[in-house]
């Protein structure tokens, strides 16, 4: 593999990492604030960014390139408000959503046809991920709060968030 491009797929593993560590630590924090629809959404959220870890992880070992598991920070365990924290989760997905895209463009520089194919699936799941946290930013900018904030805390139970991706928005792990 190109060293730029596997550099920058070792790189990207932090992210990932940093994504699940942050959702969890969100589940804790709304879980501890009584919303336990969102805590829920954020647990599985935390899972999945663990599975996306792991694709890059078997893709690079598939290939028997070296792989370096990065530290993890401490994430943060507190927000001001579920708009606060929702807002975090966005800029979140949206920083992975640009390092994806510049791993996309390293692999087709390279022509590197297995890492263009599993880009091509991170493309589609980050668009996905970014739909469904604009998608709960809005309901909660529209209602976040009192007994809207738990209408969308039934929604987020129900995986029934108007707006959100259907794969995004399922309750139980999808
Ligand atoms: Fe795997 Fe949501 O980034």
């Amino acid at each position: 593999m190109h060293a730029t491009l596997l550099n920058g797929m070792n790189e990207h593993l932090k992210l990932e990492f940093k994504a699940s560590h942050e959702y969890l630590a969100m589940s804790v924090w709304l879980a501890g604030h009584d919303l336990p629809g969102f805590a829920s959404w954020m647990r599985k959220q935390s899972n999945d960014e663990l599975l996306h870890a792991q694709k890059f992880v078997d893709h690079m070992l598939e290939r028997d390139q070296p792989i370096e598991l990065p530290a993890v920070a401490k994430p943060p365990m507190a927000w001001d408000s579920v708009e606060a924290l929702c807002t975090h989760l966005l800029a979140n997905e949206q920083a992975v959503t640009s390092s994806i895209n510049e791993l996309y463009a390293l692999a087709e520089t390279a022509k590197d046809r297995p890492a263009v194919i599993l880009l091509q699936w991170f493309v589609n799941e980050q668009m996905e991920e970014e739909a469904a946290a604009r998608a709960l930013l809005g309901r909660i900018r529209l209602g976040g709060t009192g007994v809207g904030l738990l209408m969308i805390d039934q929604e987020l139970a129900k995986g029934t968030v108007p707006g959100m991706p259907a794969e995004s928005a399922g309750g139980s792990a999808a």
